[in-house]
């Protein structure tokens, strides 16, 4: 059965296509979620939303609980803890987490930053082991990403209000949300990151229409090639 973790990161809280002043990115999560459940009727999804409600900054005292070894902790810092280990739990089940995260200013929302800061947690999901060089996806050493466990996935589902930050295209360097994400993501071990985004959001019009059925239609074929691979049983090797 595969696990789905269904985040939204809009404040917006309808659904763009049908409320007025939806959020674009609620739109494409759920998308992005119907069409999984249409091929796969029995996975199980866990829905997050820290656009309504953000998680807890980090402050000094969350810091000094979080880097004390979980067996030295006080029960003041278990209960300081206790969201970011939900977070972190959420996180550890899934093997597809559905990201639905706005451009901000050029990066993302101070809400999903907050997600980001609560999940990257010191013996959680990452540990730090000096003799550890092989980092799977980044060019780190020391650092041992927990959940390279096994195959797991992030989709980000993106929305802008301008347009040209997709790669390759003149505002790509401004965009530091796709490649922010992806980093914190694979540090962690999450190896596969597939993104997706709306453009044209301030504008409207045929630009917005065309960019919406773009993401949609992408969002199908992802749909389809994740499913198919993770459902495809590997090749036996040869003997
Ligand atoms: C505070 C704020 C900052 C924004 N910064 C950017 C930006 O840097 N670049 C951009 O293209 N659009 C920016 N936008 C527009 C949003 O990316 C756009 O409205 C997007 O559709 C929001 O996602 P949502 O529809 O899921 O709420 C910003 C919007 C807000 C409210």
């Amino acid at each position: 059965m595969t696990r789905l973790l269904h985040l939204d990161a809009s404040p917006r809280p309808g659904r763009a296509g049908s409320q007025i002043h939806g959020s674009h990115t609620r739109r494409l999560t759920h998308h992005f979620i119907s069409r999984w459940r249409t091929l796969d009727p029995e996975a199980e999804v866990v829905y997050r939303d820290i656009g309504a409600t953000p998680p807890q900054l980090t402050s000094v005292e969350w810091i000094e609980a979080a880097f004390t070894p979980a067996k030295q902790q006080t029960e003041p810092m278990r209960e300081l803890l206790a969201e970011s280990d939900a977070l972190v739990d959420e996180v550890l089940q899934a093997d597809i987490l559905v990201l639905g995260v706005p451009m901000y200013n050029f990066g993302p929302p101070a809400a999903f930053k907050s997600w980001i800061d609560n999940i990257v947690r010191i013996g959680r999901t990452v540990d730090f082991d000096p003799q550890y060089v092989a980092h799977p996806h980044l060019p780190l050493e020391g650092y041992v990403p927990l959940l390279a466990d096994r195959p797991r996935h992030a989709v980000l589902l993106s929305s802008r209000g301008g347009f040209d930050f997709g790669p390759g295209r003149p505002l790509a360097a401004l965009n530091h949300l796709e490649p922010s994400v992806r980093t914190a993501l694979q540090f962690i071990g999450i190896g596969g990151f597939h993104d997706i985004a709306v453009e044209h959001q301030e504008e409207g019009g045929e630009e917005l229409a065309a960019s919406v059925e773009s993401a949609l239609a992408h969002i199908d074929r992802l749909v389809g090639e994740l499913h198919a691979s993770m459902t495809t049983p590997s090749m036996p090797l040869p003997a």
